[in-house]
């Protein structure tokens, strides 16, 4: 499974890349807004740090601005991915884009269906926010099931992005899945380093270290 982060924050950006273990970035309007740097900028620094996918997503709701705006986007650098929200504008500007050779990731995916139609336009991801699904009693991680089925039934090659992750069990779930992709909030990719047998340990085997005779 790739892993992504699911930040627009330039620091917590280059610290998860120095780990090794980072294939991708997304954003949203959200996360941007929190850097309070216009976002051209935040994204320029952003692809000039990782240079796996980054996903950058448009505002507009009609479709010829939505082409309008990715192909604005997709000027900022080569890795840029356009996120594009799963409405019927949406899946229409998908199409062109796709076939401009343009990359997409189809964003705020909530069923089986939307997943569908995102693959059948042409994305190149899909994102099914499985957190937010959580909150109102839905269960995220069996939609992740039911589209990873449904996409190896048929053969469909849009990738699946687990988003909307909230903790280091959805994205155990994720991989046992085989979604393709996890993005992950910073947080979330600091615990899932951490575990407190290793940190209990660590604090033992210097604790008995010290006892070893040093001539
Ligand atoms: C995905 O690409 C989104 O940026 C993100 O995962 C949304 O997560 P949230 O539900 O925690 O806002």
């Amino acid at each position: 499974m790739k892993i992504f982060i699911d930040s627009a924050n330039v620091r917590e950006i280059k610290e998860a890349a120095g780990l090794g273990v980072i294939d991708g970035v997304t954003t949203n309007p959200t996360l941007i807004a929190r850097e309070n740097k216009p976002a051209k900028a935040i994204l320029e620094e952003i692809c000039s740090l990782v240079s796996g996918p980054v996903s950058a997503e448009v505002i507009s709701l009609e479709s010829r601005k939505i082409c309008e705006e990715a192909r604005q986007l997709s000027k900022i650098a080569k890795n840029i991915v356009i996120k594009v929200p799963l409405v019927k504008e949406g899946l229409k500007a998908v199409q062109i884009l796709s076939q401009e050779g343009i990359r997409t990731n189809v964003t705020l995916c909530f069923s089986l269906p939307q997943a569908i139609l995102a693959a059948k336009s042409g994305a190149s991801y899909v994102s099914p926010f499985i957190g937010r699904l959580d909150d109102i009693t839905a269960c995220g991680i069996s939609l992740i099931s039911e589209i990873k089925t449904v996409f190896r039934n048929y053969g469909f090659k849009t990738e699946i992005i687990v988003a909307s992750i909230r903790n280091p069990l959805h994205v155990a779930d994720a991989a046992k899945i085989g979604a393709d992709i996890a993005t992950i909030p910073f947080a979330v990719i600091e615990q899932l380093i951490r575990h407190p047998l290793t940190d209990i340990g660590i604090a033992r085997f210097l604790e008995d270290y010290k006892k070893i005779p040093q001539k």
